[in-house]
């Protein structure tokens, strides 16, 4: 994570400064300074840019004289239309112009406590850099910027708003980091791990092996693991905040209302099983764990910012491999909640796993809502393509709420229809279901049959599989793991579930 800090506005003697400037704006306070002492340079290379503040755009100065290594000038447009999004984008942006330096200030004349933790937001979610496993990387291809400091009027408030935002930006790193580890080294027991390291934030933290989930009755899930010869695993991660006042440990019980609960699909490769996928690309299937990922890192970030909430993460996390112990196409399994199911499709995967996580969520904490998470279907990546994930639901108001959350983080959602009408596709012939309906309607016929396992609970399916990896860098988001989904639910619960 980079190093922030907030200081009062002040022209940088050395190294870089990032000036967001207003569309219109005059120049005022730390641009006018810093026009002043580079002799105009500022100014001069403004007009010669013709940079007048338009929103996303840049103009980079290199040394401009004062001791500056180079001024970069992010345009914000017009002052009405400033957002907590363009402050991100705005500190995203600059960070990414500024690898090359060590240090730079980002200078935000007139800005509140609160929009420059917005703009400190912006440039820790772009700096993040995944680099474990690069041994022979030269210093000079290595991004050198560590440190930024955020000007603000009232440097101690503007380090009280970055408090929770810093909780939230580590539970994206967290997924961040677990979406893109590769499937060797990230199989269900590992991922289980590195949840059980969550007590450290205050998350109680349950884990089920082969032995108990059998013990339970988890059929489809361990049918989809038993051609592998990594375990399965399930955990489970309570956070109370609601009655403590996000000090865990001393709620008093009879504040406790119904928590609200995520679940995740965590399967750590996706080969497809005995109906194997095709060679091309199969190594995208590292990150069919996505859903998992995201829940795993709201869980953090919700404990990491204290919020006043009893929340409940579930993760299925299993690896579907073709072998000599892999389920068949035919297979009939039961699940947790009693219903039989027969695979038809061994790459039908997800749903089975989720099928006996979700009714163990509803049978256990009885949950105000349910989300869950998957990298599900294809199909939904035909149909929507990269920038809305596919959101299916029995509760109109829930939709409502995570459409206005995904505006505010960008990471947004479009609704898709339920209809018994589809049920008659997944319809079998020997079980109760089937695992696949065919192609016509691919996403739904996936959400309707795990809504036979919801039990009439709130509930909200996110199908993922288009937003959790991008193939291109955005302002807050490098190329890579995108942790969708972490922002999403914290703002849900943030704006209306916290005591
Ligand atoms: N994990 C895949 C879905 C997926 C595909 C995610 C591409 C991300 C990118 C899922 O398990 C799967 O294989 N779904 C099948 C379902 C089909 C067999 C009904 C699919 O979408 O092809
Ligand atoms: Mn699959
Ligand atoms: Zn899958």
């Amino acid at each position: 994570m980079l190093d922030i800090t907030f200081a009062k506005p002040a022209l940088p003697r050395s190294g870089a400064l990032a000036l967001l400037v207003c569309e219109g704006e005059k120049p005022n306070g730390l641009w006018q300074q810093a026009d002043e002492a580079t002799g105009g340079a500022i100014t001069r290379a403004f007009d010669a840019a013709e940079f007048k503040g338009a929103k996303g755009k840049t103009c980079s100065i290199l040394a401009p004289g004062a001791g500056l290594s180079r001024v970069l000038a992010i345009g914000l447009g017009k002052p009405a239309e400033i957002t907590q999004r363009s402050l991100e984008e705005a500190g995203g942006t600059a960070a990414a112009a500024l690898t090359r330096e060590t240090a730079a200030s980002f200078g935000t004349n007139g800005l509140t406590s609160e929009q420059a933790a917005q703009v400190a937001l912006g440039a820790a979610l772009r700096a993040y850099r995944f680099d474990r496993y690069r041994t022979k990387e030269k210093a000079d291809e290595k991004p050198k910027l560590r440190k930024v400091t955020v000007l603000a009027a009232d440097p101690a408030q503007a380090k009280l708003a970055w408090e929770p935002l810093q909780g939230i930006a580590n539970g994206v790193f967290l997924t961040r980091d677990l979406v893109t580890e590769p499937p060797n080294v990230l199989n269900p027991a590992e991922m289980a791990d590195r949840c059980r390291k969550l007590t450290e934030l205050g998350l109680k933290v349950e884990i089920f092996g082969p032995k108990e989930l059998a013990k339970l009755g988890f059929g489809a899930l361990l049918g989809v693991s038993q051609g592998s010869s990594n375990e399965p695993r399930m955990v489970v991660m309570q956070w109370h905040g609601a009655a403590s006042g996000g000090k865990p440990g001393n709620g008093k019980k009879n504040h406790r209302d119904k928590p609200v609960a995520f679940i995740g699909k965590g399967v750590t490769f996706d080969t497809g099983g005995i109906s194997i996928k095709p060679a091309g690309g199969m190594e995208d299937m590292k990150w069919d764990m996505a859903g998992a990922g995201a829940v795993i890192g709201l869980m953090a970030a919700l404990a990491g910012r204290k919020a006043k909430v009893d929340a409940v993460g579930l993760v299925g996390l299993v690896e579907n491999m073709p072998s000599g112990t892999a389920q068949r196409p035919g297979d009939v399994v039961k699940s947790y909640s009693g219903q039989t199911i027969e695979v038809i499709n061994t790459d039908a995967e997800g749903r089975l796993v989720l099928a006996d996580v979700i009714w163990y969520a509803q049978q256990k904490f009885d949950p105000k809502f349910m989300v869950d998470l998957a990298t599900l279907t294809g199909a939904i990546i035909v149909g929507l393509g990269h920038e809305y994930c596919g959101m299916f639901s029995n509760d109109d108001a829930l939709v409502q709420k995570l459409t206005a959350a995904g505006q505010a983080t960008n990471e947004k959602v479009w609704r898709m229809p339920l209809d018994e009408a589809y049920d008659k596709l997944i319809k079998s012939h020997i079980a109760d279901m089937k695992n696949i309906g065919g192609r016509p309607a691919g996403s739904i016929t996936a959400a309707q049959f795990i809504q036979r396992f919801v039990n009439g609970k709130p509930w909200v399916h996110l199908d993922i599989a288009g937003m959790a990896w991008s193939s291109k860098d955005a302002p807050c988001i490098p190329q890579g793991a995108t942790a969708y989904g972490v922002r999403l639910l914290d703002r849900l619960v943030a704006d209306h579930f916290e005591v």
